[in-house]
């Protein structure tokens, strides 16, 4: 199939492209340029890839695929914090609006990257895709609002998929030092200690980028009855863990000690997760990377990478580029 990515460039799409590359999709990307520059490790891009922003494509642009898998997002709660706003226009209206210019030029499928970050505060039980959503910060809601915009598109010619991600950890040639698993290896790799900024009581579900990219490949050639307008949480039962829990098994590959920050609380995201359903209904998604390996992979690029936390921390990034005049409020070029 001929693939537009959205957010090729970001930690997902880096990795995610090559994949649907090697498995025979022809993919053109689609991203602002926001991190350019910002690489881990080497970084070749082997096919086309646009600098542009979601919110501003046209049908014509998108003419001619048989897809869309879109990643372009404000993609965690600190910057979603930075202008609640500017979250929704690109994560809720800018991916409606998408969806809707791939459903006028006759896209046939819109893989829409979405977050168990909507579970938000979800209490002990297992949230299924039917369960209720209770967000805790914009980027849960703007998630929410996005599925719901697509939703209305949805038709027997156009079939969007919500697949709701668990945090995501794993080296990429664009790294993030922003998300549990990467950030407290980066800590450990840096100072030797590994710092927790809460009381590491909170369940969090995980799942490896390279895993994430597989359930996009399964869900993109999956039976339509499979796929169309349904949501899949994306991540494995087993990596569900207490951050305190992922602090240990990090310790444990550094031999480092878990210290915690200066009034570390609880943390309100608080969720654990059934993956069930794309269990059972996608057969070709089968996640393949655990915790510990992914520790694993990410000690040794950054061992032989290094790693400036301050460039694979996307609000830093974003701050740079506003305060620098480069981006306005609502994270537009100027
Ligand atoms: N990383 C995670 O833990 C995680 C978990 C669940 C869901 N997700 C979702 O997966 C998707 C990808 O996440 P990621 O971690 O790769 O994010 P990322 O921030 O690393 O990459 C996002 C990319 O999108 C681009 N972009 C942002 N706004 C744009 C716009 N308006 N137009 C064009 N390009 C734009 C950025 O330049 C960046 O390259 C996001 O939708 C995110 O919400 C991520």
């Amino acid at each position: 199939m001929k693939v537009l990515i959205s957010g090729d460039r970001g930690y997902i799409g880096a990795v995610l492209a090559p994949l649907f590359l090697q498995a025979g999709h022809e993919v053109v990307g689609l991203d602002a340029g926001w991190y350019d520059g910002c690489d881990f490790g080497p970084y070749r891009l082997d096919y086309e890839s646009r600098t542009g922003d979601i919110r501003y494509q046209t049908p014509e642009d998108l003419r001619g695929f048989d897809a869309v898998v879109h990643l372009a997002a404000i993609s965690n709660d600190p910057i979603g914090h930075l202008n609640p706003e500017t979250t929704f226009s690109v994560n809720a209206h800018g991916a409606a609006h998408l969806a809707e210019v791939a459903r006028t030029a006759g896209v046939g499928r819109f893989l829409f990257s979405s977050s168990c970050s909507l579970y938000g505060a979800a209490g002990d039980a297992a949230v299924t895709e039917e369960s209720a959503t209770n967000p805790v910060t914009p980027y849960g809601e703007s998630k929410i609002l996005a599925e719901q915009l697509i939703a209305k598109l949805a038709d027997e010619s156009f079939s969007p998929a919500y697949l709701r991600n668990a945090t995501a950890y794993g080296a990429s040639p664009r790294l993030r030092t922003d998300i549990v698993v990467n950030n407290l290896c980066a800590g450990a790799q840096r100072s030797g200690e590994v710092r927790l900024a809460s009381d590491g009581t909170a369940w969090r579900p995980l799942v490896h980028i390279e895993d994430i990219s597989r359930a996009f490949l399964a869900v993109l050639e999956a039976d339509r009855e499979v796929m169309h307008d349904q949501a899949f949480n994306i991540g494995r039962d087993e990596d569900v863990m207490q951050v305190r829990a992922i602090a240990e098994a990090v310790a444990a590959r550094y031999d480092a000690p878990v210290t915690f920050a200066a009034g570390a609380g609880a943390d309100t995201r608080d969720y654990r997760v059934s993956f069930a359903k794309a269990s059972e209904q996608l057969p070709a998604f089968r996640p393949q990377w655990t915790v510990p390996l992914g520790i694993e992979q990410l000690a040794g690029q950054m061992a032989a990478y290094g790693v400036e936390i301050e460039r694979f921390t996307r609000l830093h990034q974003i701050q740079r580029l506003t305060d620098g005049g480069r981006l306005d409020e609502l994270l537009r070029w100027r």
